[in-house]
């Protein structure tokens, strides 16, 4: 079984699309190449992420591209049999945002392979579960704001939505209730010969970016510590493929924007700390054979646009 998973999207409702292909200095599916006299945001903490938002436009465009090309591979004749999505899906818009980048996936799955694969939908620290399942076309598991913790069996594996987010916790959140039911899940698995993929926003390798890792994380690579398990996460916006704490582990690029320390250095002024923010754009693919990822493979998208940097200086 093939699957393409895709995260970190930040989608705005109404956003203006921001790619300027048609008239100005770039023509990329994949995003935009700022206008010539478009600066770069530079504004301290407080003010710069909403500023980055509106500079980011319709996110939408370089998403559906990620899932047009990762849906159109078919090397080694294998298609893709299910889609991952790990989370922060929306920005701004609600329900009815949730409702496009849903309506998008299921109009290139019809486009491309002719039906709606399974989705595996697992929210981030910028969604709101409720607006997601009232939005998404489709029932999902659960109801209103509960944890999504569901399963979809597709092709001899369990693929598992574990749903690390919270309100009020933007690092994320587990606790003995979700742990106990992903530890089911887990047993099945194992007892019916299943790879386990778990689907799931936040990082457990906290040497992966400055963002604190998973509250919980130890507790919960413990469980996943056995064979025929890998993660599949978000949450980061950079891809990366390793074995942490003896767990298979592949985060997914954003689709939206990627941000990474720097220093910055006003003239005539002192170097000052800053995230610098860029328009990026990727997605994973893994083929499962045998309950093991057999082959994984990343592909990145990035223009080189700074949208800004954040100062926290
Ligand atoms: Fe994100
Ligand atoms: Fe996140």
């Amino acid at each position: 079984m093939r699957v393409l998973h895709l995260s970190d999207i930040h989608y705005s409702l109404g956003a203006k699309d921001a790619r300027r292909g048609a008239d100005g200095c770039g023509d990329n599916a994949h995003g935009a190449v700022a206008e010539v006299g478009d600066r770069p945001l530079s504004l301290p903490a407080a003010e710069f992420y909403p500023a980055m938002v509106d500079r980011l436009g319709d996110v939408l465009p370089a998403f559906e591209a990620c899932l047009r090309e990762g849906l159109a591979a078919d090397d080694a004749g294998e298609r893709v049999g299910a889609i991952v999505l790990t989370g922060d899906f929306v920005e701004r818009g609600g329900e009815a945002a949730y409702r496009a980048v849903g309506e998008t996936v299921h109009r290139v799955c019809r486009e491309i392979l002719g039906a709606v694969v399974p989705c595996i939908v697992t929210p981030g620290n910028h969604d709101d579960r409720a607006s997601l399942r009232a939005g998404w076309p489709g029932a999902l598991s659960g109801l209103g704001g509960e944890p999504l913790l569901y399963t979809c069996e597709v092709a001899g594996s369990r693929l598992i939505s574990f749903d690390t987010s919270e309100p009020g916790h933007a690092d994320g959140y587990v606790d003995a209730e979700r742990l106990a039911w992903l530890r089911g899940e887990l047993e099945t698995a194992a007892s019916r010969g299943q790879m386990a993929l778990v689907c799931t926003h936040h990082h457990v390798d906290p040497s992966q970016t400055d963002m604190p890792a998973l509250p919980g994380a130890v507790e919960l690579l413990e469980l996943l510590r056995r064979p025929g398990v890998a993660v599949l996460n978000g949450h980061t916006h950079h891809q990366a493929h390793r074995v942490y704490e003896g767990v298979e582990y592949h985060t997914a690029d954003a689709t939206s924007f990627q941000a990474d320390p720097c220093d910055v250095h006003p003239a005539g002024g002192a170097p000052v700390r800053a995230v610098r923010f860029r328009r990026l754009s990727g997605y994973n693919v893994y083929d499962v054979r045998d309950r093991r990822i057999v082959r994984a493979c990343a592909v990145t998208y990035d223009g080189g646009e700074v949208l800004g940097d954040m100062l926290l200086g």
